[in-house]
């Protein structure tokens, strides 16, 4: 689908279908008050009469409309703010565009959208994933995209950074839908080499015997189950001052959680093709900056490998040395993720960041505590910390913080090692997962962002395919490319 700028004459020049967004306050609008009038009123009547919704993401669709030459208009609310912010932009937009893309449409054109440049690429993120469905390997697909989608006083930079945003949030909610037979640690690394060649960042792939070689203990105990050899993956993109230390992104790639011999009842392995959804975001991240050339400077670890159960395989009371040194009790093969991310954590390191994000679906215990639709934020950097939670909250994504009390630590003090991979019971597992990883930052400014609810969804949402949901690829594409250059 390209997104282009729509002509002058939007009302009366062809396309297939007319989007335009309306609010409860449309009469302040010029743009509904021009359509309105082409309409020669009719338009006015059928809100004032309730035939037509003004509430978020309310569609109706208009066949044949006098005045208007599109096939049809599709009206979509936006609720009680006439200036929408990027939340209410992206749904209705999305909400909008999965309509649409119920049957082929040639070119679509979307009004009502224009507004500040974050709301405006926030829309055309919403279009661009609302037509792209999970159904990957469905003969006909559920959704298809337009081959044009025109947007009305939309800002031809904002259409072109949104496009490139958006794009990257498909690339990472492709890679969560894959399933795991089909995307296995090299298979991912293709992707990661594909990406990195084709948007210009450096890609160095760690295989089995180099990562022997660099003792990632960790990492590998998790990988020994698996007929996958398991690959970890340094992305670096350099787009500020050649000596500024760069911002590292951290993701946990387990392609499959079993959850080895801590196995997982069967409704609950179901899903886990999707743990590797924190890598697939450091990748959609790595590629929105490399496009978009950010000015900074970015280093990529994620670590991939599968959780599986075989002889081979890693065994409850089993002691690992991470990269680190440091030595780990195994009292859960199913809280795999940590360990992976440990040995990603420590190889951040070598870059010496100015500061460390990890992405990771690690725990169901921040699902228990945030729903399905918040991500928990958990830091040694209270700053760094409300840079990530603030800048969610401006770009209409949900961050939340977890508290991170010292005393957490004591739960995961080893008997045999240094530290056991979980803690005393379950509360507070999202916590004590998040205190393990901090083990592995040194004093380096981290934030550790569970991902667990947000990045899959076991069912879609009106603006939205359930499965992969490429959640916080736009936050961080956005952050890390403000106007005013990022530090690092
Ligand atoms: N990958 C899971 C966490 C998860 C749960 C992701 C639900 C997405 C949806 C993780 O590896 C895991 O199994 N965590 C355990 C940790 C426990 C054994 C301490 C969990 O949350 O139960
Ligand atoms: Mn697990
Ligand atoms: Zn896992």
């Amino acid at each position: 689908m390209r997104c282009i700028a729509a002509p002058q004459q939007w009302i009366q020049s062809p396309c297939d279908v007319l989007v335009v967004a309306i609010s409860d306050q449309w009469r302040n609008s010029p743009l509904v008050l021009e359509l309105d009038q082409a309409t020669g009123g009719f338009l006015g009547k059928l809100i004032d009469s309730g035939e037509v919704s003004t509430d978020p993401n309310q569609l109706t669709t208009l066949y044949s409309v006098l005045g208007v030459a599109a096939s049809q208009l599709l009206i979509v609310g936006t609720g009680e703010q006439q200036n929408m912010p990027p939340r209410v932009a992206n749904r209705a937009a999305g909400a909008a565009m999965k309509r649409i893309a119920t049957m082929y449409r040639e070119r679509v054109r979307f009004a009502g959208f224009s507004g500040t440049p974050i709301a405006e690429r926030a829309a055309l993120c919403g279009a661009m994933v609302a037509c792209v469905g999970q159904d990957l390997f469905r003969q006909e697909k559920s959704l298809v995209q337009p081959e044009y989608c025109e947007w009305v006083g939309v800002h031809e930079n904002n259409l072109l950074k949104g496009s490139v945003i958006g794009e990257s949030i498909n690339l990472t909610r492709k890679l969560v839908n894959m399933p795991a037979n089909y995307l296995h640690p090299e298979s991912f690394v293709e992707e990661i080499f594909r990406s990195g060649q084709q948007y210009k960042f450096e890609v160095e792939i760690w295989d089995k015997s180099k990562l022997e070689e660099e003792r990632c203990g960790a990492l590998l105990g998790v990988a020994r189950g698996s007929s996958c050899e398991p690959r970890l993956a340094i992305m670096r993109y350099r787009g500020g001052d050649s000596t500024a230390p760069p911002i590292a992104l951290v993701g946990k790639g387990v392609t499959f959680d079993s959850g080895g011999y801590s196995l997982k009842p069967s409704d609950s392995m179901l899903t886990m093709k999707c743990d590797m959804a924190g890598a697939a975001t450091v990748l959609g991240i790595m590629q929105a900056a490399a496009m978009l050339n950010a000015k900074c400077n970015l280093v990529g670890v994620v670590g991939l490998v599968e959780n599986m159960i075989s002889g081979n395989a890693f065994k409850l009371g089993d002691v690992l040395m991470a990269r680190s040194g440091k030595t780990i009790e195994i009292h859960n093969t199913d809280a795999e993720g940590r360990l992976v991310l440990a040995d990603c954590l420590s190889v951040a390191l070598d870059s010496q960041p100015s500061k460390i994000v990890d992405f990771a679906t690690l725990t169901g215990a921040c699902v228990v505590a945030l729903g399905n639709d918040i991500s928990g934020a958990m830091s040694n950097d209270k700053e760094w910390q409300s840079e990530i939670t603030s800048a969610a909250d401006e770009f209409g994504e949900y961050v939340w913080p977890l508290p991170m009390y010292d005393f957490f630590s004591e739960q995961i003090v080893g008997k045999i090692a240094d530290i056991k991979n979980v803690g005393e019971g379950r509360w507070g597992g999202a916590i004590t997962a998040a205190k393990f990883l901090q083990e592995f930052v040194g004093k380096t400014p981290w934030t550790h962002l569970d991902i667990a609810g947000p990045a899959f969804l076991d069912s879609a949402k009106a603006w939205c395919d359930a499965g992969g949901t490429g959640t916080l690829v736009r936050t961080f594409a956005e952050m890390l490319t403000r106007d005013t250059p990022e530090q690092g």
